[in-house]
């Protein structure tokens, strides 16, 4: 087999894929975004939901645990984070090892008003979750010169731990949020060539 004739990077796409054409052959040497951003999401989606059901919903404050689950946990002698500062905390320690993709937890209902969705995409993932369960969102955009493949995962209730402490909250705009359902979403973007 020769490969000698081009190497394309594909626009489209982005950098991400690397396509190798000979003649007519065409050959993928690359990994697309979509297929970057899913395998990222199972990491992500695995280990939250770990870290709620096998740690946090065990800690639960009915159950007279010596360490509890708060926000601000920092404060208390016997605290742990949070499922969404556990995300918080791995998405800022990755952007310190790489620039390849950033993650975030948005929801249209959020606690936390700085997690509120803040890009046209982002708000149309968020609603295209919300409305088509059990799937994903893909779309680009472009944020300032740079051109951005952005996926938008739902982020379901799958513990009581995360029904009830959400629709207990203070701050939180819903107070009936039920097992199952889609709390809000995992936003992971990826720059693209431009
Ligand atoms: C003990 C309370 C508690 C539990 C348990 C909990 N959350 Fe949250 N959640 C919060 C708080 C507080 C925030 C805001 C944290 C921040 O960004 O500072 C938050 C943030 C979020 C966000 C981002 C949007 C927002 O509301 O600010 C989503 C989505 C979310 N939680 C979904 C879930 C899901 C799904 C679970 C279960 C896997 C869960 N939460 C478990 C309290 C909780």
């Amino acid at each position: 087999m020769k490969y000698a004739k081009s190497i394309a990077l594909v626009a489209a796409l982005g950098a991400t894929t690397l396509v190798v054409s000979c003649g007519g052959e065409t050959e993928q040497a690359g990994i697309e975004p979509k297929v970057f951003t899913d395998s990222l999401f199972a990491v992500m989606k695995s280990d939250r939901t770990n870290y709620t059901k096998l740690i946090v919903q065990r800690l639960g404050p009915n159950k007279g645990a010596f360490i509890k689950p708060d926000e601000h946990w920092e404060d208390l002698d016997q605290g742990a984070p949070l499922p969404a500062q556990m995300f918080r905390y791995g998405a800022e320690g990755v952007a310190e090892i790489t620039d390849e993709f950033t993650y975030s937890l948005q929801s249209l209902w959020p606690v936390n008003k700085q997690n509120a969705p803040k890009t046209p995409i982002e708000k149309e993932g968020l609603e295209f979750i919300k409305d088509n369960p059990g799937q994903n969102f893909y779309g680009q955009e472009k944020l300032g010169d740079v051109n951005y493949f952005t996926a938008v995962y739902a982020d379901v209730a799958v513990s009581p731990a995360c029904t009830s402490c959400h629709n207990e909250h203070k701050d939180s705009p819903r107070t009936d949020f039920k097992i199952g359902e889609v709390m809000g979403g995992v936003v992971i973007r990826v720059p693209v060539g431009n």
